[in-house]
């Protein structure tokens, strides 16, 4: 993979624009800076081996088209990063993964997000965001404020999470304490104290789905941790233990800070942009149309990485085999040239595909299931809390890729608000 042409001929990408996306106001507000770069140019150099991206059409193409890959072992090995043991185990899921294993471990896991599987699951979660919604009123009840993320954002994708895996809904504290430690593990600039928190967060959580394995491996349930030991017994396909465990807490990470962040943005819209809210409460069967503008607007994973196999060209840009180029999915969902008035928020637009959950082949696995767990909530949400109201700003967790909300302190206005009337 070593490179035949030059190095990236492409604009340098404005100065210290990483450092920035990670400050604290860079994540609260990454879209101004997503502008800055993208007045630089759609491909804009961060190095001598790495670029940014921030125009729809090359998003897509870098997602779609087949000589992209994604950064792999065999990538990592090639620069010198290799890692080893566990750290390896975890970090070769399904998103650091190409054909033909990346195919055949996406077939093991892919049985909870059939469509039948989901509808199937559509009256679990409807329970679910019920005694969520429940324990927000008592804490708001007896306290005046609750914390969303604790109360409901994290903890109702927990739940959700551990029924489909077949993680103990007594571990739920657990589990959620692990998806937001582990949340850095995708984070590609994180600092080494941030990374060895992660891998620490990461190697627990992996011993202890080992040891929940080895349990389903005596006494099977109709759970994903028993149907993958199922297929890692396959002749055809045999996958060891260890590599299993991996892929367990990875989509438990995947399917819980993802699905925090959408849910927790929405409340923070509801407040700030009343006609929307009062919208779509009034047009309950209009979700998911809300749903793909809400993540369209500010998804929760702003950026894919992928390699060229081969030279090539990106907008004109020479890109030469084995560059890292990050795809900043969130700047594409708001090219003006993709999409008319792109910084605006409206649930009325009409439906046009966003790269919120990415495309092609590593299309997000549970894109189904944010959506299912999302229209099942935000209705109810609007319905039982209209006037639900921060209470403080939101905290964050360090990240480019991940919008992970740690806190979001929320209350209800003393005088309630008027009820809803039809626009
Ligand atoms: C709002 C919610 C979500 C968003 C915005 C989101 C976004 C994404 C994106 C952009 C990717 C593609 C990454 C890439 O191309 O490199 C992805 C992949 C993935 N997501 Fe999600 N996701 C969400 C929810 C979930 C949930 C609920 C689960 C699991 C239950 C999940 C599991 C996965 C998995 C396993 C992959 C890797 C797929 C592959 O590489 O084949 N995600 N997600």
């Amino acid at each position: 993979m070593d490179t035949a042409i030059a190095p990236s001929a492409a604009p340098l990408a404005p100065r210290g624009i990483i450092r920035r996306l990670q400050s604290r106001k860079g994540r609260e507000d990454p879209f101004s800076l997503f502008e800055e770069i993208r007045s630089a140019g759609p491909v804009v150099s961060l190095g001598p081996h790495a670029l940014l991206v921030t125009g729809y059409t090359e998003c897509l193409q870098i997602l779609t088209d087949r000589i992209w890959h994604v950064p792999d072992s065999t990538w990592r090995a090639a620069r010198g990063l290799t890692t080893e043991g566990l750290r390896a185990t975890i970090l070769d899921t399904l998103p650091r993964l190409n054909p033909p294993r990346h195919g055949q471990m996406r077939r093991m896991q892919s049985g909870p997000f059939t469509p039948a599987a989901l509808e199937r699951l559509r009256p679990t979660v409807r329970t679910l965001v019920r005694t969520h919604l429940d324990r927000l009123e008592a804490e708001l009840n007896e306290h005046g404020r609750a914390d969303f993320i604790d109360t409901v954002a994290r903890a109702l994708p927990v739940a959700v999470m551990c029924k489909i895996l077949g993680l103990p809904a007594e571990d739920r504290a657990l589990i959620a304490r692990y998806s937001l430690e582990t949340a850095v593990l995708t984070e590609p600039f994180a600092d080494p104290a941030q990374t060895a928190a992660a891998d620490a967060a990461a190697a627990e959580f992996h011993a202890y789905v080992m040891a929940l394995l080895d349990q389903r491996a005596r006494t099977p349930a109709a759970d994903l941790m028993s149907q993958c030991l199922s297929h890692g017994h396959s002749s055809t396909e045999r996958v060891p233990r260890e590599e299993l465990a991996a892929h367990i807490v990875f989509l438990a990470g995947a399917g819980v800070e993802t699905t925090s962040s959408l849910v927790a943005t929405a409340v923070q819209v509801f407040e700030n942009h009343p006609d929307q809210a009062l919208w779509l409460a009034a047009h309950p069967e209009s979700v998911h149309q809300a749903i793909e503008e809400l993540t369209r607007w500010d998804p929760s994973v702003q950026n894919a990485v992928r390699v060229p196999a081969q030279d090539t060209t990106l907008a004109g840009t020479p890109v030469p085999a084995g560059t890292l180029v990050h795809a900043l999915l969130a700047a594409a969902n708001r090219d003006p040239a993709h999409f008319p008035d792109p910084h605006t928020l409206d649930f009325r637009r009409p439906p046009q595909r966003s790269l919120a959950f990415g495309a092609g082949t590593h299309y997000c696995l549970g894109a189904p299931l944010a959506r299912l767990n999302a229209a099942e909530l935000l209705p109810e949400l609007l319905r039982r809390f209209p006037g639900l109201r921060t209470a403080g700003p939101a905290t964050r967790a360090p990240g480019l890729n991940l919008r992970t909300f740690v806190t979001l302190p929320v209350t209800l206005p003393v005088t309630r608000p008027q009820p809803v009337v039809a626009l």
